[in-house]
Parts: C-alpha cells; structure tokens; sequence
C-alpha cells in the first residue's frame, strides 16, 4: 500500500513513522514534511491547503490512503475534496472537523445531547456579553469561537479581567473574526487530560490517555503554546476510562451520526476531571501535537490497518493494543517562541541522540541543509522516551535531550514531572 501523510509537524513524522513500519505498507510519502520525515518517507512540495493538488497526487502516484494532520486543511475539506473523487482519506469532513472549528458548534451539539461540559452562553454583541458576565459570576472562562492559534481562551479570575478579554477579542478583534462570537463559560476545576479516539462513524476505540504541557515555561508559567511537551499513559482509573468512553467520546460519536454528518478520524477529546465529575473542555479534530508522539511511540497494533479501517467503516473488528510501560515526549523549540523567533539554526547532535535505546527523535520545525537538519519554526524537535514506567521514560527522553543543541535552544524541564512525584509517593 501507498500512503500520504499531509502536513508538517512531530505530530506527522511519528504518523509517518509508525506507518513506514506497517508490513502492509510499501511506501510512504509526506507533503510537505520535514527533515524527519525525509528519513521515513518521500516529501513532497505540495500546498497543504490545495485540495485538487493533494487529490491529483494521490490519484496520480495510486495513494491508497491519505491522513490528513493538522486542522488547517481538515477545515479547508480536504477530506470532502478527497472523498467527492472516492479517494480513500483518513480524518473528517470540514462539517464533523467545526467541532474544532467552532467552540459554538461544539458547546451547542454537548447541551442538546447531554455531553458533560461547563456552563455557557453563547454572546456576539460586546455590550450584550459585558452585561452578561457582570450577572453572572460564574461566567468567567472566555473563549473566542473560532480558531486562534491557541490563544483564544481567557481563564479569568476577576470580573475586570474577564471584561478585558471581551475588549480584545469582541472590539479590538484581536483573532479578527475568530472573536466575532464568544462563549462565557463556568470556570472549572480538576486535573486535565486528553483523550483521543479513532472512530469510522459509529465505532469508537479510545487511545491511550495523554498529559499535554502547554504552557512555554517549567510550572506551567509563561505563554500558552502547542505543547511543550507529553506523557502517556496519564493516570486515569479503570472507571474514569470507562466514564470518557460512554459519557464522552461514543455519546459525541452518536450524536455527530444523528446530526447526519458521521464523523470519521480522530475525536481529540481535551478534558477535565472535576468533584462534580468528568467534563468536556474542548475537541479537537485530529491527533494531539505533542500527544500523538508518545502515544503512537507506544502503540502495538498496525497503524495502518488502524486507520484504514476507520476511512472504510471497518473498525469494529478492529482492536487496539499498546506495549506496557510509559512515553514521553520533551519539546525542544526555538528562543523566544511562542513569539517571535528565529530559523536556520543548525541542529546537533541527532546522529547521538537516535543512537540511544529507548529512544526516537520526531522532528516538527526542521528542514534538511547539506547532510544534516535546520531549525525551521517553533517547535523543533519532540525527544521522546519511553520506558518500563513513566519515570524512566522520562528519564530516557531527558537523556536524549542532553545529546541535542541548538543556538538558542528551550526546553522544558518538568515534562512529566507531576507524573513522576505521583509513581514516587504511591510507591511510599
Ligand atoms: P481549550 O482551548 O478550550 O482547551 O482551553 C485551553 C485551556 O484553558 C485548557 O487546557 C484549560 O487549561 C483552560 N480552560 C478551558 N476551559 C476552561 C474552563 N471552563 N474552566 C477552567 N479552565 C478552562
Ligand atoms: N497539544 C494540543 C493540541 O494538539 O491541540
């Protein structure tokens, strides 16, 4: 089998990974990729946001299936596109992708069928959502509808606060239309953790439970990013499990093929574990990044049979298994992101790093130069151990970063760490 992975992230390298490693599959190709995936996979110059010219190559180089990574293109229909000339696509259509896309879509389709999620109220006036919020006190999370880059939820502790974040996104429109509409929403609780999901529609298998870090600096200081970092499994019980499967991820599943737009690819589910109970926080519509590096670091079974099953409607003969033990993933980027930095830095030290056991190096903002790799964007490169537990993981993954530099190389150094405290005192 050919397959084609589009994007360019650590998210895409280990999907292309995992997939060069399927004995079913022949040969692999990633458009755009990165100097990562040019050592697993054929990259290919193409426009991710080019339907007809990622359709066109899959027809022309046979592609039996594509996986489309990022969202960007997933709201563009992609998958439309692909699926209108019956090419066979993994990920789903731009109308099921708006549970990212749209907070509003997401929040309205949780009430009308009993998801659990946070109080809301949908506003797209600012004078009508700064009266709102000064009624209700418990309005004080404010989210932008659209996409922003991550950017567009304000955890508010006081009222001036809130009001603010309603200047910034309703009146100077900071996200541009992105904070045209906003959700006010009930301020939670509880500890998060992410859990994804394949689904072909109406059969539903959850992956591995994930721990994403996404704030720039060590104790969760500093800038929001796309992670700095992940773990898996993150603890989760036997029942809370159970709990985000039933309550959650096949209600949504259901839900989306009740509202005739069946959802196939991955549901990301981003969730928080209140005393009142488990509650959605967001979805995404695609793998994690970094979550995807070590729960894919981790996993047993075929991908590629994964999710070819979920683009034919064939999952439910399908199971998942992971290996025992525990990954995690330590992202190196660039000085100064999330804000601006600076590319073309040359990478050391990978040959050493990818040399190490327990060990794989996902590249995310790399580009090839001469023999060896370039920084190219923010995220750099996702170290990502695993191990027989998760302080070992974590300890591999912070050996293999030992081993890498860059000019202006950031880190964090607590990825796991809460992990980690917890393994140690329950050892006690
Ligand atoms: P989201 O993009 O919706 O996942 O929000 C980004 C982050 O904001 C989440 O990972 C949470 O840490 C936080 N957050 C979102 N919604 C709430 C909420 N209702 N209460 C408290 N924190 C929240
Ligand atoms: N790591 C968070 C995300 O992929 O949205």
């Amino acid at each position: 089998m050919n397959v084609l992975v589009v994007g360019n992230g650590g998210r895409e390298h280990a999907i292309a990974w995992k997939l060069a490693q399927s004995k079913l599959v022949k040969r692999v190709y990633c458009a755009p990729g990165n100097a990562g995936t040019a050592l697993c996979a054929e990259n290919v110059a193409l426009d991710i946001l080019d339907n007809a010219a990622l359709a066109d190559f899959a027809e022309r180089e046979h592609i039996d299936l594509t996986v489309i990574g990022p969202e960007a293109p997933l709201l563009n229909g992609a998958v439309d596109a692909f699926e209108e000339r019956g090419l066979a696509v993994f990920g789903p259509t731009k109308r099921c992708a708006m549970l990212e896309g749209s907070k509003v879509f997401a929040k309205r389709l949780m009430q009308k069928h009993g998801i659990p999620t946070g109080r809301a109220q949908v506003l797209d006036d600012a004078q009508e959502a700064l009266s709102f919020i000064e009624k209700h006190p418990w309005a004080r999370v404010i989210k932008a509808e659209g996409l922003a880059q991550g950017k567009g939820v304000y955890v508010c502790d006081t009222l001036e606060e809130a009001q603010r974040a309603i200047e910034e996104l309703m009146v100077e429109r900071r996200f541009g239309d992105a904070g045209a509409r906003i959700l006010a929403e009930e301020r939670l609780s509880g500890r998060e953790v992410s859990v994804l999901a394949l689904s072909d529609g109406t059969t539903v298998r959850a992956l591995l439970p994930a721990q994403d870090h996404k704030r720039a600096y060590d104790q969760d200081r500093g800038p929001n990013t796309g992670g700095m970092g992940a773990y898996a499994p993150a603890r989760l019980t036997g029942e809370e499990r159970a709990e985000v499967l039933t309550r959650v991820l096949e209600p949504t599943i259901r839900a989306m093929r009740e509202e005739g737009a069946p959802y196939k690819g991955v549901l990301y589910a981003g969730l928080m574990l209140t005393p009142e109970g488990i509650r959605v926080l967001e979805f995404n519509c695609r793998f994690g990044d970094p979550e995807t590096q070590p729960i894919l670091a981790l996993l047993d079974s075929d991908l590629f049979s994964l999710l070819e099953s979920c683009a034919t409607g064939t999952l439910a003969k399908q199971q998942v298994t992971f290996r025992e033990g525990a990954a995690c993933c330590v992202v190196l980027a660039s000085g100064g992101y999330p804000n601006a930095y600076e590319k073309g830095r040359r990478i050391h030290g990978l040959t050493e790093a990818s040399a190490l056991e327990d060990l794989v190096v996902f590249h995310a903002g790399t580009r090839k130069e001469g023999s060896g790799a370039v920084t190219d964007g923010g995220r750099v490169l996702g170290v990502t151990g695993t191990g027989s537990d998760i302080q070992r993981a974590v300890e591999n993954a912070y050996l293999g970063v030992s081993r890498i530099y860059f000019d202006r190389m950031h880190y964090r150094r607590d990825i796991g760490k809460a992990a980690v405290q917890e393994l140690k005192e329950e050892a006690r």
